[in-house]
């Protein structure tokens, strides 16, 4: 039998120690939309028709409760279910009918680095899902850390299917879609969170997103540029508790047919960080919170 494969990245849930300021800021800074709040958890979608891409709950410390993969349908999120297993990896149950908004059909996990995930299909989706300018679409990627970047890259391609799309810079950058990358995992000391990126649907609107950023108080910690992996243009910033922020846009699409580079393949001339060489690389205040925020200990448990 193929592999079971998910099929997209789809929400990330968050835990913040203010949660009334972090919401002010996702809606009317980063410009996502409110959809629904439930028991003290707020879901905010992109333009997207997933239903929500990020959810925002208040905890004593800032940190990642989870990443959400979506699936086809029911029996791939069995398969799915399966492999995870296979790999011995902890669940929280059988995939089952969920409460959370939304609803679906899914079920939650561990990785090798005790990161927590779901998968799941059947959301009720948005049926309006046109581009609106300067507007997230939804979730780019999400960057980890690693402690252990071979183990969680086989349990990444073993259990979730991804495959790899480029190894460079100390990261390996991996896909579920066409979409070059939908998760990067880093050569590092801990498993922590590095970055969690919303894709723009052009250009200027990460531009401009960079200027409305700038008027409230958040300035650009690494950017306007263009990555070599993925050739997506990109500016970082720190949000509110530090949250390492990107927003990105014009990512490489790729296909089956598409050929991993090697970290040998991809340097770059003396002082220069990304393509553009436009502006200089990360400052510091951006490096640390690329190590600060850690995954809850329970999120792996779904409700319903
Ligand atoms: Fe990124």
């Amino acid at each position: 039998m193929t592999q079971a494969r998910v099929r997209a990245l789809r929400a990330v849930d968050l835990a913040v120690t203010d949660l009334e300021t972090a919401s002010r800021f996702f809606t009317q800074v980063w410009n996502l939309e409110t959809v629904a709040t439930d028991g003290g958890v707020v879901c905010m979608r992109g333009t997207m028709g997933f239903h929500h891409i990020l959810t925002l709950r208040e905890a004593s410390r800032t940190g990642i409760v989870r990443v959400v993969y979506d699936a086809e349908d029911r029996a791939t999120v069995d398969r799915i279910h399966e492999q995870v297993r296979a790999a011995g990896q902890p669940v929280d149950a059988p995939p089952r009918g969920l409460s959370s908004p939304g609803g679906g059909y899914g079920f939650g996990f561990k990785d090798p680095e005790g990161r927590n995930y779901a998968v799941v299909c059947d959301v009720a989706d948005h049926a309006d899902a046109a581009d609106r300018p300067d507007r997230p679409r939804k979730l780019s990627h999400v960057n980890l850390n690693c402690a252990d970047n071979d183990a969680t890259f086989a349990f990444m391609r073993d259990a979730l299917g991804f495959r790899l799309s480029d190894h460079a810079n100390n990261f390996r950058f991996i896909r579920c879609g066409v979409d070059h990358h939908s998760m990067v995992i880093g050569f590092n000391k801990e498993a922590t969170l590095n970055h969690i990126a919303f894709e723009m649907p052009d250009l200027d609107s990460v531009m401009r997103g960079i200027g409305r950023m700038r008027d409230h108080g958040y300035p650009v910690e690494w950017g306007p540029g263009r990555h070599g992996p993925g050739n997506n243009v990109f500016a970082y910033f720190c949000g509110p508790e530090e949250l390492p922020l990107e927003y990105t846009g014009e990512m490489q699409q790729v296909g089956d047919d598409h050929v991993a580079k090697r970290p040998e393949d991809w340097t770059w001339p003396p002082g220069r960080v990304d393509q553009w060489g436009i502006v200089p690389g990360p400052t510091a205040r951006v490096k640390r919170a690329q190590t600060l925020f850690r995954f809850s200990a329970d999120g792996h448990r779904l409700d319903g």
